[in-house]
């Protein structure tokens, strides 16, 4: 039977348990809803949509938030629904402290229990920065209602004295630059002042952007949403479209566990890897894929890696933006190119199958968007290494880093946590070569805590003064997005649990082999035994709070970093309708 021959009734909605009954509570949700001005004709017999906006004053990503979700709530009115907003956590990459990832469980649970709480029949989920995306659609799987996303969108080009400038890569690029003494403190201001000159998130090929077109190749968005600039028209029509499809989706009971598959996560890795997208997205759609009770593993990264080409020239690893990239037609012409790589059998929010959807989206510019036949890279967007270092696995973007360095064996330089490197990093006395390997320890899960995005650790200043850009670095650590360089990342397990990064000393050798998917320590076991027996768990990091909850519940990195208690397996038994009487 399809979805449209099942048409819910009104009297079989989930709201009409809050509105609908003759009993004194429902006579509290209508007379506080009169209260808010509304008529019970606004919302009699009418699904009740959720608007989980995370809208905030510090989230620039986010700032056009408060305008979006007036055109969303258009839609749901036009369509039939009655729109409800609900402002949720903002997890606002630039200014959250350690880290937004220490808390995407957190909007995730406030998600899903915001949805199971209030009388929503089906949400939209508004989010683009960063962890904002994996966490709403965290949340939302799990409560399983009808939910479409809508991604904030990039910001413009940067612009400083003729350059284009781009999210983060730029950054780092130009502070590299400015310690090395190439440029001014006042070149450096310039580029403060036009990096980020319009609403949306990052506009490289960050998390954000990963993340957002991950969501659309899962199709958990309007086909094209994701490649939409912030400012551009065309972004508040499709707010508004969204609005008016999340009512036809209750009515006609569409859900995610109706449209998430194995094959619908493997089309989102092969997005993610033909974007050369974020490393991020590893420990994010693992996450997402066991909410959804699939087993996605890093293994299956590294397999749909060694087929699927690289298409988007987009920095860090290309030389486009995200705003050139939809001019060239978007993520639905990039889709069209992968082609027999994809299953567009995958259903998706609007009803149609992915193939349906991308068919005839064309490309508008070829080095942008590469055709198959001229890929900017054949294979290995993404690379997962395993060896005595990492028995657990790390990640390594072979695309953003010197091509000299994918063979590579040298002395660890070993810092034990983040203020140790800050302190000693530049330190002129520093025993470092170019062919060093740069270790640093307890910046995982639970040793940073939150896992912060550490992991491109900076080249010591008297190599950048020698011209050096690129060193091999290994971390517990996530690396930005946008970042760049031979970055070892997500080891695990963490040091902080004892894993074998804890146990490297300085002047250890380290290999690395990303064609042979391989980090090894090269010292005898018997000596690592010893190590590992003379080590001692360091002291928690919280006492108090939601850390405390984070530390006693957070997997490693491996397995997505979701916390136990929210896993699919005890989301039946946790899950549950609210007693509203
Ligand atoms: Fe929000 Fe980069 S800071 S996406």
């Amino acid at each position: 039977m399809s979805h449209s021959d099942k048409r819910k009734k009104p009297e079989e909605l989930r709201s009409h348990r809050w509105y609908g009954v003759k009993d004194l509570r429902s006579f509290g949700h209508r007379s506080r809803t009169a209260q808010m001005g509304y008529h019970r004709s606004d919302y009699a017999g009418k699904p009740v949509i959720a608007i989980i906006n995370t809208w905030s004053d510090i989230n620039p990503c986010h700032s056009h938030f408060k305008q979006r979700v007036e055109e969303v709530k258009r839609g749901i009115w036009q369509a039939g629904g009655f729109p409800v907003e609900m402002p949720a956590m903002s997890l606002s990459e630039p200014f959250q402290k350690p880290t937004t990832m220490l808390y995407r469980n957190l909007l995730a649970m406030e998600t899903e229990e915001l949805l199971r709480s209030y009388p929503a029949d089906g949400c939209v989920l508004m989010g683009g920065c960063d962890k904002t995306t994996p966490a709403l659609i965290m949340g939302a799987v799990s409560m399983d209602l009808p939910t479409i996303f809508v991604p904030a969108g990039p910001m413009l080009r940067g612009n400083w004295n003729g350059n284009t400038l781009g999210s983060g890569s730029d950054t780092w690029k130009y502070w590299a630059e400015l310690r090395a003494g190439n440029i001014t403190e006042e070149d450096w201001q310039g580029v403060e002042d036009g990096i980020a000159r319009s609403p949306g998130h990052c506009m490289t090929m960050g998390t954000a952007s990963t993340m957002t077109g991950a969501v659309e190749a899962l199709g958990l968005c309007l086909s094209g949403a994701s490649s939409i600039p912030a400012p551009d028209s065309r972004h508040a029509q499709m707010a508004s479209l969204t609005g008016k499809r999340i009512v036809e989706m209750v009515w006609e009971d569409l859900k995610p566990s109706d449209l998430l598959t194995a094959a619908s996560y493997d089309n989102a890795v092969r997005t993610v890897l033909a974007l050369s997208g974020s490393t991020n997205s590893v420990v994010h759609l693992i996450a997402m894929a066991r909410r959804s009770g699939f087993n996605l593993d890093l293994d299956r990264f590294d397999h749909l890696a060694r087929t699927t080409p690289v298409l988007a020239n987009l920095r860090p690893a290309g030389k486009y933006l995200m705003e050139d990239f939809y001019y060239a037609g978007g993520l639905r012409a990039m889709l069209v190119q992968l082609g027999d790589l994809l299953d567009t059998t995958q259903r998706t929010v609007d009803g149609r199958t992915l193939g349906e959807n991308i068919a005839g989206a064309r490309i508008f510019n070829e080095d942008v968007i590469r055709p198959r036949a001229q890929a900017l890279i054949e294979r290995d967007g993404l690379a997962v290494l395993r060896g005595n270092l990492a028995p657990d696995g790390a990640v390594i973007k072979p695309p953003a880093m010197e091509e000299r360095l994918q063979v590579h064996t040298g002395r660890a330089v070993v810092f034990k946590d983040y203020n140790d490197m800050a302190a000693r990093i530049d330190d002129p006395d520093l025993d470092v070569d170019a062919d060093s390997v740069i270790v640093l320890q307890n910046a995982g899960p639970q040793g940073a805590p939150g896992m912060p995005e550490w992991g491109q650790l900076p080249i010591p200043q008297k190599l950048l003064k020698q011209g050096v850009r690129d060193m091999v670095r290994i971390s517990d650590a996530r690396m930005s997005g946008t970042s760049y360089g031979a970055c070892v990342l997500h080891v695990a397990p963490e040091a902080y649990v004892g894993g074998p990064l804890a146990l490297v000393r300085d002047g250890d050798r380290i290999a690395l082999d990303v064609p042979g998917r391989r980090l090894e320590l090269l010292i005898p076991e018997a000596e690592l035994a010893e190590r590992r027996a003379a080590w001692q768990a360091p002291p928690p990091r919280f006492e108090r709070g939601y850390g405390v909850l984070y530390l006693k519940h957070i997997g490693q990195a491996d397995t997505g970093c979701d916390f136990d208690f929210l896993q699919t397996e005890t989301r039946a038994a946790a899950a549950g309708e609210p007693e509203i009487h």
